[in-house]
């Protein structure tokens, strides 16, 4: 581990939300704690984590949103001031922490599976399940654009060169299947479609 993955290890976490079973709530997936979502940018791996956690009362988190807050600055504010190498570490020791936690649902960053080190994380925590939200690469760039003109929306500076964007879509394709216990075509599904979509799948296995 780095000094400054070091470091970082030393900020306080937030009091999580509560995350309180109640018969309102979906039952939890058999045999597991942590269900995770993969995916390209635009794929809804935020909108849909958000949606599921609260069926089952687990807690949500994004990992970018972890990130920033154990770094005190924003995404593109890493990239740019540190550069990607900088924000890969990060997203590596922020996904190493928040894999420890139960009844938890993870939104990763688009580009998380790249890393081989992520993978086998991924892979070596029991109980957790991977989700991989899938659509064309034209349909995920198309819902970017309109998530970047709504006002507040984060930029996201991997998307920032269309051609340079396909060419990791392309490249990150086998990374997220390879990490997937379950794919979802997400072109034709809302968010609230895809939730009772990944709820039917985890009742079926
Ligand atoms: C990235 C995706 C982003 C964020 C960062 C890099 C990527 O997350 O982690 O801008 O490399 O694909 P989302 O997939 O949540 O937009």
């Amino acid at each position: 581990m780095t000094a400054t993955a070091a470091t970082l290890e030393a900020v306080p976490e937030p009091t999580p939300a509560r995350s309180v079973p109640s018969a309102a709530h979906h039952p939890a997936p058999a045999g597991y704690d942590r269900i995770v979502f993969t995916g390209f940018m635009g794929s809804g791996k935020s909108t849909v984590g958000a949606l599921l956690a609260d069926r089952l009362g687990w807690t949500f988190l994004d990992l970018d949103t972890e990130i920033e807050r154990r770094c005190g600055l924003t995404v593109p504010q890493i990239f740019a001031q540190l550069g990607e190498a900088h924000f890969r570490r990060q997203e590596t020791a922020a996904l190493a922490s928040v894999l420890g936690r139960s009844r938890i649902v993870i939104a990763l960053g688009g580009g998380a599976p790249e890393e081989l080190g992520n993978r086998l994380l991924l892979e070596q925590t029991p109980a957790t399940a991977v989700v991989f939200l899938t659509a064309p690469f034209a349909t995920l760039y198309d819902r970017c654009q309109v998530q970047a003109a709504t006002p507040g929306a984060t930029e996201r500076p991997v998307l920032a060169d269309r051609q340079k964007a396909e060419a990791r879509f392309a490249a990150r394709l086998k990374h997220y299947e390879r990490i997937a216990d379950s794919t979802l075509d997400t072109t034709a599904l809302s968010p609230e479609a895809t939730v009772e979509a990944v709820l039917r799948a985890f009742s079926q296995s």
